[in-house]
């Protein structure tokens, strides 16, 4: 007599990962932990590698160059994931934007500002080409992390990708994304339906050559109120991981919609993410109490404790894991952590959380 493989297959395991058990909703006695901006300037082998590659684009768009810094900071510390090595403003590039960094001032992009110049620019579907070398780096990865270390793939948000396809370079309130929607908001939304089409295929491609785990940056999520944060954060966020879990059944998702405040309430379910990533504006306190109800959060030491040191990040980094105790949660910092750290300091906030 024959058996179906269904009636004879044990049940499926739980993931193994400390960070993908966290995202299924499991509660650790040592939370997971990684950093935003791991791979970074304050190491002195990523300045290395960053300095063979010659500027920051090449790097991100060597593989084995952006694989190599992708490994630097877990061969240091022992993190619990990867973050692939690119950068949120690719996506424009591949697009059609022009995109360059000007050296110690940030990215600088061509301008898109009206309609027309939305439709001038690539469909979603053609994004590839240019973003293939990303996906060359997640495959050099798959083969090459620890076996226990979660590969995280990640995004710009649409709405914080169009502030700087809008500006042309970072600003301090996007007054220019603000100024063009509310001038012709349906040209605007326009931008972020592209956008939100395009993270799909680049997500879903990400996935596809490796990605476990991935992660939506919406760096300037805290600038839109009301519904203007509903139709500019909260829906495009949806769409994006509705079509990422239709296409890649089980992914788990990150969002980060960073000074969210009270939005941070209900993000989870009204969007479907699996974790929330909170900024340190919030207190870890309320957002157990408000955020980590609904599942997983992620976060949320301030990055100046890694420069100051001390007893301070001791006890902060302590009084964080404490507060986020009772439930799924990934350490991390609130944002990523900056060139002025000091890396003796992440053994101790690592310390403080491994004990
Ligand atoms: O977290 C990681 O280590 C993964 C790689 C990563 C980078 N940028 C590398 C990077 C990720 C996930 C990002 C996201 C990103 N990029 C965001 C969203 C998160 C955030 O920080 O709010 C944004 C807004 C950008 C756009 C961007 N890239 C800016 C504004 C800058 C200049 C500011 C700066 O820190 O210099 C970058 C450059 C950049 N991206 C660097 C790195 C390591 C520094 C470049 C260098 O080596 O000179």
């Amino acid at each position: 007599m024959t058996q179906s493989v269904t009636d004879t297959a044990p049940a499926q395991p739980g993931p193994t990962k400390t960070i993908l058990r966290a995202l299924a909703g499991e509660t650790q006695a040592v939370p997971p932990v990684w950093m935003m901006r791991q791979a970074g300037r304050y190491l002195p082998e990523y300045k290395a590698t960053r300095a063979k590659a010659g500027d920051f684009l090449s790097l991100c768009y060597t593989p084995e160059l952006a694989a190599e810094v992708t490994l630097q900071p877990l061969r240091r510390y022992g993190f619990d994931a990867a973050i692939l090595f690119a950068d949120i403003l690719l996506i424009g590039q591949a697009l059609g934007s022009k995109l360059w960094f000007a050296e110690g001032e940030g990215p600088r992009m061509s301008t898109v500002t009206d309609r027309a110049a939305v439709a001038a620019l690539r469909p979603a579907q053609d994004v590839h080409e240019v973003l293939a070398p990303i996906y060359e780096t997640l495959r050099i990865l798959t083969r090459e992390l620890p076996r226990d270390t979660t590969l995280i793939g990640f995004a710009g948000a649409p709405w914080t990708v169009a502030t700087y396809m809008t500006a042309g370079r970072g600003t301090p309130d996007q007054g220019p994304a603000h100024a063009f929607k509310d001038r012709d908001r349906e040209g605007f939304s326009s931008l972020i339906d592209l956008l939100t089409e395009a993270s799909i295929e680049y997500l879903s491609a990400q996935i596809n050559a490796g990605a476990e785990v991935v992660k939506i940056f919406d760096s300037w999520a805290g600038s839109l109120k009301g519904a203007d944060f509903d139709d500019f954060a909260l829906k495009p966020a949806a769409t994006i991981i509705a079509a990422l879990k239709a296409r890649h059944p089980g992914i788990p998702v990150i969002a980060f919609p960073r000074e969210a405040g009270d939005r941070y309430i209900g993000f989870a379910r009204a969007t479907g993410a699996d974790c929330v990533a909170l900024d340190n504006s919030v207190s870890a306190d309320w957002a157990a109490k408000n955020v980590q109800v609904d599942g997983c959060v992620q976060g949320n030491l301030a990055p100046r404790y890694l420069v100051e040191g001390g007893d301070g990040l001791i006890s902060e980094t302590r009084r964080i894991v404490q507060a986020f105790a009772k439930g799924p949660h990934i350490f991390n910092l609130g944002h990523g952590i900056t060139p002025d750290a000091n890396p003796e300091n992440v053994h101790r906030m690592l310390e403080a959380i491994r004990g």
